[in-house]
């Protein structure tokens, strides 16, 4: 059984498709590809149909992570495609919250830096829509760092999974 993930933010142009590159690149490294299925979208429906952002996928290409795809909107019926639900900052996570029917949709629900070893509290990965070029190089960090930590807690859980079916 893959595991499901799927990364959101608002527009699904910036933030989320960074982290569904992030993840495939880490996972690519680890040689666990085909342990998942990974997608991304968005909370709003600006940019349904376009290429991420220039500027992310610049930011990416400069390391060697493949950002593409189109981008659209997270509809409640994803909740039953994908085990895990990651938030890019805390307005996704409400806003996800809201579209949740069910407590076991709701505990799908993370912030991605949940998993970033370098944050705390209740951290977000911060928008780089409207800022400059920084912003979009914090937000690829801010994203390995976090799917780094979130592949091997993931890998840990399926593998206890498959040793308790025997
Ligand atoms: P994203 O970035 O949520 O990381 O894809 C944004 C993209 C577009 C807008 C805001 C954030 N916008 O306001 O159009």
């Amino acid at each position: 059984m893959r595991t499901r993930l799927c990364f959101v933010c608002l527009g699904n142009i910036c933030r989320s498709p960074t982290a569904e590159g992030a993840f495939r690149h880490v996972a690519a490294i680890a040689g666990a590809s085909t342990e998942f299925e990974v997608d991304s979208a968005g909370t709003a429906a600006y940019h349904v149909g376009e290429a991420p952002d220039q500027r992310s996928a610049a930011c990416a290409q400069e390391r060697g992570i493949d950002i593409s795809g189109r981008a659209r909107r997270f509809e409640a019926a994803d909740f039953a495609r994908f085990d895990l639900v990651l938030a890019m900052d805390r307005n996704n996570l409400r806003d996800l919250q809201g579209l949740a029917s069910t407590q076991q949709e709701l505990a799908k629900l993370k912030l991605l830096r949940d998993y970033d070893p370098e944050a705390s509290g209740a951290a977000d990965v911060p928008d780089p829509y409207y800022g400059g070029s920084d912003g979009f190089s914090d937000v690829l960090d801010m994203c390995l760092r976090s799917c780094t930590a979130l592949l091997a807690e993931q890998r840990a859980a399926a593998q206890g999974r498959e040793s308790d079916q025997g």
